[in-house]
């Protein structure tokens, strides 16, 4: 299986700073794709005790896992953060693929797939390259009066012994008084890189923790979960499932109003989540203890809906479900957010997470919900790009409405708090019956998947349409270009092997027949991970003074010449530790020679080659 590896510290310094300095893309999103907030409009929004430039951002979910992918986000103009859920089982197995999004999505991915450790230090690079970007004003790339302030808002999940246990009290902690971790990043960096990173940032990485009661989080145990983390200081926020619902009115819009008749929900999901009534009385409770404590608590509408598995789609190691999101999700998430909101006493802070897109996303504030975060959206042609666009629609919306502040554009005509909460409800109510009636959440509307041609995608030849390095929710996939005489000129794409897992988001789009992940020139920062991954797998690595290399299940090391020497290009095994060289005939050597020399020559290239960038080159 495909793991993730995050990649260094430094290495990704070294990106960002080569990429920012170089005037052209950064980590792959070109500047003509950065959001460039309109200055006067004000869409500040606070989340406990911080405020961010704008409430949009990343869902928790394959974007917000490396550190990467949020730099990428950030330059789209996303301000929120909800990170990848973190729980106590970190050695997860999970099967792939795990993304089937062609139009709305449906996934196996639950949980993060990194250690609890790696995914703290990754929160933790993230929080000090997003503040390198907010510092520098994306070295200057972003105006100087614009409002770049941004934050993390953690997801933990999904029992209670789990967040009691040792290993989370300790993730939990190293985020909140993150200093030594901060430290023993600088550690790994050198002078210069030292100098150019500055300081990390002052304080917290995230003060907001968003609880997932999903996949099979206990109802019984949510009050506990919800009490602890209220006094251990953190923010929070409750993150509900649209089983609340209740199957009957689930099927009735997902099949009878919006047309999904082959999407089956989990009728045994329903009898074991949260009732309505038990969400209603819980969030009463935890409201009263989160206000005795001096913390905010909110309530988020909501994680996907359960599916029975289609085996077409998913292994059988996935288990029995698949989950939805995206477009069909979105009615469900404003009924149960409507339903729950009408029986609410009191006032509570409402985000909003399903089917968000450019075209519901002004309206969804108005509603009174905020922040708001996305992922089928960025799954789709344009990746992490699609949030510029949106926040340039949600700009001209609160502009044209003659408001200077997202307060004044999601304020309420009512007087009293009382009156303005019931406002609320009314608002989402017409929202959600609008949204189950309208026509561009329907099935005949949503299921028209990507074109594709009868063309065979090669490693080294396709239609260079670009459509797969942006939908790469890992920011695995890159540009290069050929340097061989046959294709010289050409743009070829590339994969960061230790950032792929497997997703398959990318042959979903690709127009071409075949997986750009596994056809094209795979690049592993380290030879342990090259050694690692699926032997089927072809891949490259710097290694010593050339590279190593598995062509067809061979592994070769290639020095190129010197002064004093030809170029060595000899089979090698792994003995021990070391790589020992094989006398072995091999009837595609002067192919798989004529490959690595073209590999080695494209890092040269003027050292813009993200794998150069990343690793250093030569
Ligand atoms: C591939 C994928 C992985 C996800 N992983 C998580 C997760 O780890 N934790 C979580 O709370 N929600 C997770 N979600 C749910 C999203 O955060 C979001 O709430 C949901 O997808 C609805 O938003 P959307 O319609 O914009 O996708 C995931 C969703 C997808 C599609
Ligand atoms: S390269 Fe393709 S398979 Fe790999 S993580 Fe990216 S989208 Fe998924
Ligand atoms: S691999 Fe596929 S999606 Fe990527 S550029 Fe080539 S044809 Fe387009």
């Amino acid at each position: 299986m495909s793991a993730l590896r995050p990649l260094a510290f430094s290495a990704l310094l070294r990106r960002l700073e080569l990429e920012l300095a170089g005037g052209g893309p950064v980590f792959g999103l070109a500047r003509k794709d950065w959001h460039v907030p309109r200055p006067e409009v004000d869409l500040s929004h606070g989340l406990g005790q911080r405020r961010a430039a704008n409430p949009i951002g990343p869902a928790a979910g394959p974007h917000t896992q490396l550190a990467q992918n949020m730099v990428q986000g950030w330059l789209a103009g996303a301000r929120v953060f909800e990170l990848k859920t973190i729980q106590v089982r970190d050695q997860l197995s999970i099967p792939r693929p795990c993304i089937h999004a062609p139009h709305y999505a449906l996934n196996v991915e639950w949980s993060q797939e990194l250690s609890l450790a790696e995914s703290v230090r990754e929160y933790q690079k993230t929080a000090w390259l997003l503040e390198i970007l907010r510092r520098s004003r994306a070295g200057g790339g972003l105006p100087p009066r614009a409002n770049l302030d941004f934050l993390l808002d953690l997801s933990v999940g999904y029992s209670l012994e789990g967040l009691r246990s040792t290993a989370m009290r300790g993730a939990l902690q190293a985020l909140r008084q993150p200093e030594a971790g901060f430290e023993s990043l600088r550690d790994t960096l050198d002078a210069q890189q030292r100098r150019w990173a500055g300081d990390p940032p002052a304080g917290p990485v995230a003060e907001c923790v968003t609880l997932s009661t999903f996949h099979g989080c206990p109802p019984e145990e949510i009050g506990a979960m919800a009490g602890c983390l209220l006094e251990d200081g953190w923010h929070v926020i409750i993150k509900l499932n649209p089983t609340l619902l209740g199957l009957e009115r689930v099927r009735h819009i997902l099949h009878e109003r919006l047309g999904y008749h082959h999407l089956q929900p989990d009728a045994e999901a329903f009898a074991r989540d949260l009732s309505l009534h038990g969400a209603v009385d819980l969030l009463g409770e935890l409201h009263g203890k989160a206000l005795g404590l001096g913390r905010s608590l909110g309530v988020k509408f909501t994680n996907t809906l359960v599916l029975h598995r289609d085996a077409a789609l998913f292994p059988e190691d996935a288990g029995p479900h698949m989950y939805l999101s995206g477009a069909p999700l979105h009615p469900l998430a404003l009924a149960t957010a409507a339903e729950v909101v009408e029986r609410l006493p009191q006032a509570l802070p409402l985000s909003f997470s399903a089917g968000v897109d450019r075209h519901n996303a002004a309206g969804l504030l108005r509603c009174g919900l905020a922040p708001l975060t996305l992922c089928t959206d960025l799954l789709r042609r344009g990746g992490q790009a699609r949030m510029a666009g949106l926040l340039r629609a949600i700009e001209d919306r609160v502009a044209s409405s003659a408001c200077a502040t997202l307060a004044e554009f999601q304020g309420n005509t009512a007087g009293s708090a009382a009156e303005a909460w019931k406002e609320r409800a009314h608002r989402l109510r017409q929202a959600a019956d609008i949204a189950a009636s309208d026509e561009s959440h329907a099935a005949v509307q949503v299921m028209r998947p990507p074109r594709k041609l009868t063309r065979v995608l090669k490693r080294l030849d396709c239609i260079n349409c670009d459509i797969c390095q942006p939908v790469c929710p890992n920011g695995a996939l890159f540009t290069w270009v050929s340097p061989t005489a046959e294709a010289r000129g050409v743009r070829q794409i590339g994969v960061l092997a230790d950032a792929c897992n497997a997703c398959s988001n990318c042959e979903t789009w690709c127009p071409e027949l075949g997986a750009p992940w596994r056809v094209k020139e795979r690049w592993h920062q380290s030879a342990e991970s090259l050694l690692a991954s699926p032997e089927d797998l072809d891949g490259s690595c710097f290694h010593q003074d050339g590279l190593l290399l598995r062509f067809g299940r061979q592994l070769f090391r290639y020095r190129p010449a010197d002064m004093l020497q030809e170029d060595v290009f000899e089979v090698v095994v792994p003995d021990g530790a070391a790589l020992a060289s094989r006398p072995v005939a091999d009837a595609h050597r002067a192919q798989h020679l004529e490959r690595a020399r073209m590999l080695w020559k494209a890092l040269g290239s003027g050292g813009d080659h993200p794998v150069s960038t990343l690793w250093g080159g030569r």
